[in-house]
């Protein structure tokens, strides 16, 4: 018998699906421990456009990380500590940070938005006093004025220096600080630019000689890293940069690796936490003997690979287009847009994993296209100009609609989603201990006026 599971790809820990498995009617399920969601009836009960977040997958990536990393400085006998630090650009929605903070996160920030949300929740008495804060991004006036505040109210925040401005503006700062070092390391990655804005070069930072407060040496070269070879090769280097600025600068106790852990969004296998933590905790161990310093802790903002694959994104097929002499047989028309709700299909013609949540058993399948709603010849997904296998609507009879899941959305999507032809955003709803909470209404036409001044 055919293993529909397999074919589609689910119940499968090194492409991130271990919790999703099929039913005996051909179904999408989730299995949190011994419950089990069934996506068709959530999309029943809340319809579609519709964004499912399930935070103990979130919580299970993260207790995985600490335990790796706690498992090798054990067994490798490494002295430096490792801290995990959440980057909030990633995902800001609030139940993804509080999901994250209470499994033990740091919070990373890029700007003075994101540090004004840390405020209110410090302001709140909402954090463990021994959370800390690390705030990247160019440190306008209000940022460094909102660092300080924090810093007087006793929150452990470190401003993270990217340039002289920088320099100067924290010169007389009263707590530790951080530099980022724009890492010289070719990458093989969307964001691996020749010229790299962010940071100082290696001549520059050997040229700035002793740094008031040095804490931590930070680098982020490039998201979604394919290759581990690459990002080994990341950690290498970024060693190196540290013992030698160590030199000058006692107090630097802490290496921070950025993020770029990759998801393995085409389900092919990739590189998994425990192979590269293991290669990571070697190299900076013995490079660190080697110099004769002790061995620093640790940092990783690894997003994208905490985050993405605990939110899956529903539509409706709204109906069917027939094309002719192409790789694909049929456009599928979703109930939302890929320029709205999944940008990173557009901008970065990102690839997803996608797989019908109804009649997953059984049914001929066709080579489609989907396409979004809104009006623009660009609202589409081909998966690289490929194809993607969903069943047939001829099959399927009259009675049921087909419905379709990417999963991975949970990383940069929110942040970055827009309202062209002004179509609303998806709702979004949170299942956990098999309870439903809605986080986010779908929008009405009056909100989606709104935020146009109507
Ligand atoms: C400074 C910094 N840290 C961490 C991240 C997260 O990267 P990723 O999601 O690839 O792990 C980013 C993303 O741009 C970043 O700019």
């Amino acid at each position: 018998m055919k293993s529909y599971k397999k074919f589609w790809k689910l119940g499968m820990e090194e492409l991130g699906t271990k919790d999703f498995d099929i039913n005996k009617d051909g179904e999408l399920i989730v299995r949190e421990g011994n419950y089990q969601y069934n996506i068709l009836d959530l999309i029943k009960k809340f319809g579609t456009p519709l964004e499912i977040f399930f935070p103990f997958i979130i919580e299970k990536r993260l207790r995985n990380l600490f335990e790796t990393f706690n498992y090798y400085t054990k067994n490798l006998q490494y002295k430096g500590r490792f801290y995990y630090y959440f980057p909030m650009k990633v995902n800001q929605n609030k139940e993804f940070v509080l999901s994250l903070i209470s499994e033990g996160a740091n919070l990373e920030v890029g700007s003075a938005n994101e540090l004004w949300l840390v405020k209110r929740m410090w302001e709140q008495n909402q954090f463990n006093s021994k959370i800390k804060v690390i705030c990247n991004g160019p440190k306008t006036n209000y940022y460094l004025s909102l660092i300080s505040e924090l810093k007087e109210k006793n929150l452990n925040i470190i401003p993270v220096i990217e340039d002289r401005t920088e320099l100067k503006a924290l010169r007389d700062y009263r707590g530790d600080i951080g530099v980022r070092f724009d890492l010289d390391v070719k990458t093989k990655s969307h964001w691996d630019k020749k010229i790299d804005r962010y940071g100082f070069s290696f001549q520059e930072i050997m040229e700035l000689g002793k740094i008031k407060n040095l804490k931590i040496i930070h680098y982020h070269n490039s998201s979604q890293v394919e290759r581990l070879e690459d990002l080994i090769n990341q950690v290498k280097r970024a060693i190196e940069v540290f013992v030698r600025v160590k030199e000058k600068n006692p107090t630097l106790d802490t290496l921070d690796l950025g993020g770029g852990f990759a998801v393995p969004y085409l389900k092919k296998k990739m590189y998994t936490s425990d192979q590269a933590i293991k290669r990571i905790i070697r190299i900076v161990k013995k490079t660190a003997e080697k110099a004769g310093i002790p061995h620093p802790n640790l940092i990783c903002e690894w997003g994208r690979y905490v985050v993405a694959p605990s939110q899956i994104t529903i539509y409706k097929i709204l109906f069917e287009k027939k094309i002719e002499n192409s790789i694909a047989k049929k456009w599928y028309i979703i109930d939302g847009s890929f320029m709205n709700d999944l940008i990173d299909t557009w901008a970065i013609r990102q690839k997803w994993h996608v797989v019908p949540v109804n009649f997953m058993k059984g049914l001929k399948l066709t080579r489609v296209w989907l396409a979004g709603s809104s009006c623009d010849s660009d609202d589409k997904y081909t998966a690289g100009g490929n194809y993607i296998l969903l069943p047939r609507f001829d099959e399927m009879g009259e009675a049921e609609d087909l419905y379709i899941a990417f999963l991975d959305t949970g990383a940069y999507q929110d942040a970055l989603a827009s309202h062209h032809c002004l179509l609303s955003s998806p709702a979004k709803i949170v299942a956990q201990n098999g309870i439903l909470m809605v986080a986010r209404k779908r929008e009405t036409p009056e909100e989606v006026g709104k935020l146009f001044g109507w």
